[in-house]
């Protein structure tokens, strides 16, 4: 059992997608572990991309990311990265297939509806940077 991080960004909050995503994940058989809407703020966000901030589109990301809020969901399962990696499909959009989240409700590169951690490490390090390390007492 693992667990990963997933973000579901600005535009899939605004555009009504939470409890579509959401679906997706717990029908794959995963176990929500925390869920949490937050504003992320311009540090916690700079935090959160650091491995990107050389690259030329950090700055859209950084504005984009803390454009509204998003949700945050620690879910846990077998093989948890790796298969909600596949299940969310490359980063831009337009080139993700059918059955992925973003082939079927992203848009862009930037706007791409989520992120999800894309090792055990990142995730330790991303639910770190965003509080989300504790689980909920049942
Ligand atoms: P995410 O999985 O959150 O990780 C980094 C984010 O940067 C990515 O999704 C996109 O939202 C954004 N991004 C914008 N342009 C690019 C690009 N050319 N390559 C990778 N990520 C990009």
């Amino acid at each position: 059992m693992d667990r990963t991080l997933i973000v579901i960004k600005p535009d899939g909050v605004r555009r009504n997608l939470i409890g579509r995503i959401v679906e997706r994940f717990e029908d794959r058989g995963f176990r929500i572990v925390n869920l949490r809407m937050l504003d992320m703020r311009r540090e916690t966000a700079e935090e959160f991309y650091s491995p990107h901030k050389d690259k030329a589109f950090y700055p859209d990301l950084i504005e984009f990311i803390t454009s509204g809020p998003v949700v945050a969901i620690i879910v846990e399962g077998t093989s948890a990265v790796q298969v909600i990696r596949r299940m969310i499909g490359p980063t831009n959009s337009l080139e993700a297939p059918g059955g992925t989240v973003r082939g079927d409700l992203g848009l862009a590169t930037t706007e791409n509806v989520v992120h999800a951690s894309d090792s055990i490490e990142s995730f330790e390090r991303e639910a770190k940077i965003l509080s989300l390390t504790e689980e909920l007492p049942l």
